[in-house]
């Protein structure tokens, strides 16, 4: 059903169970075109759960509420639908896929029928520092963890989709690479100074915040117990999330 004609995600009202448990309880959130929001909270709060079930994986069971891109309802369509409108993601554990190299899987995402190593798989490989025989290599068999973070960000480079979400991208990374890939995510969400210009919408997980550095993220959430408990801005929140905990942070922010 279409509801409006609007760039942008809106969540309102989800609930989502995860084989049988209430997993997200009430969520409500909206990016705007060109926006890039930060989701932060404790480990087991539902972050992971928003994602994929905005991605829409089938173990995740909409029970309530709604999920509107780009003006449509899309919590009844199958994930491949989802991808073709423009929804991206680097996963915070990504499968092994085995029997499909990197080179294949870049080309897919490219919208190029080859199996061949082209030069602009080439080019994506040595912007993520990787070398080119890692091209043939089978996607995420054997790669480090720093290394799948960065094949992760490579194939949404190959994408280009309209909405990314990163689930953590920073997480086991090292410090080299954290430069990198912040700056080549900042880059990939970046923002044109004419706001009718922006175009894609981002949604990024951190526990670190380093990454924060290189990324100019609008706004924060904290979720808790599978709500939306507070948002803000980013810099606000993080200082309240390292001077007082969560459950402080997220108190002084409902007062307020
Ligand atoms: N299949 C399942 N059965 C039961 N509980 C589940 C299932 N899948 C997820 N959960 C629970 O849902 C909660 C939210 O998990 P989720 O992965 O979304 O957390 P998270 O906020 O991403 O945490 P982290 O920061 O550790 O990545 C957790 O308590 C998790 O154990
Ligand atoms: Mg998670």
């Amino acid at each position: 059903m279409v509801i409006k004609l609007k760039y942008s995600l809106e969540i309102r009202n989800l609930a989502v169970d995860v084989d049988g448990q209430h997993v997200l309880k009430d969520v409500n959130l909206m990016i705007e075109k060109g926006e890039t929001h930060v989701l932060l909270g404790p480990n087991g709060s539902g972050k992971t759960t928003l994602l994929l079930s905005i991605l829409g994986l089938s173990r995740y069971k909409v029970v309530r509420g709604e999920i509107i891109f780009k003006g449509r309802n899309i919590v009844d369509l199958p994930t491949d639908e989802r991808v073709k409108m423009g929804i991206g993601i680097a996963f915070q554990n990504p499968p092994i896929i085995r029997g499909i190299s990197l080179n294949t899987m870049l080309n897919v995402c490219m919208g190029k029928k080859t199996t061949e190593i082209t030069d602009d798989a080439v080019k994506l490989a040595k912007e993520l520092n990787f070398s080119e025989d890692f091209l043939t290599r089978d996607v995420n068999y054997g790669f480090s963890g720093g290394e799948i973070k960065r094949s992760e960000i490579m194939q949404l480079i190959a994408q280009q989709p309209d909405f990314i979400m990163f689930d953590e991208p920073d997480s086991g990374v090292d410090i080299e690479n954290m430069e990198l890939i912040g700056k080549i995510i900042g880059k990939l969400l970046e923002r044109d100074l004419i706001p009718s210009r922006r175009k894609k919408m981002g949604l990024i997980i951190t526990h670190l915040a380093t990454i924060l550095d290189y990324i100019n993220a609008d706004r924060a959430h904290v979720m808790l117990k599978g709500k939306i408990a507070c948002s803000g801005y980013p810099k606000e929140i993080l200082d309240g999330i390292r001077k007082n905990g969560y459950e402080k942070c997220i108190r002084t922010c409902q007062e307020q």
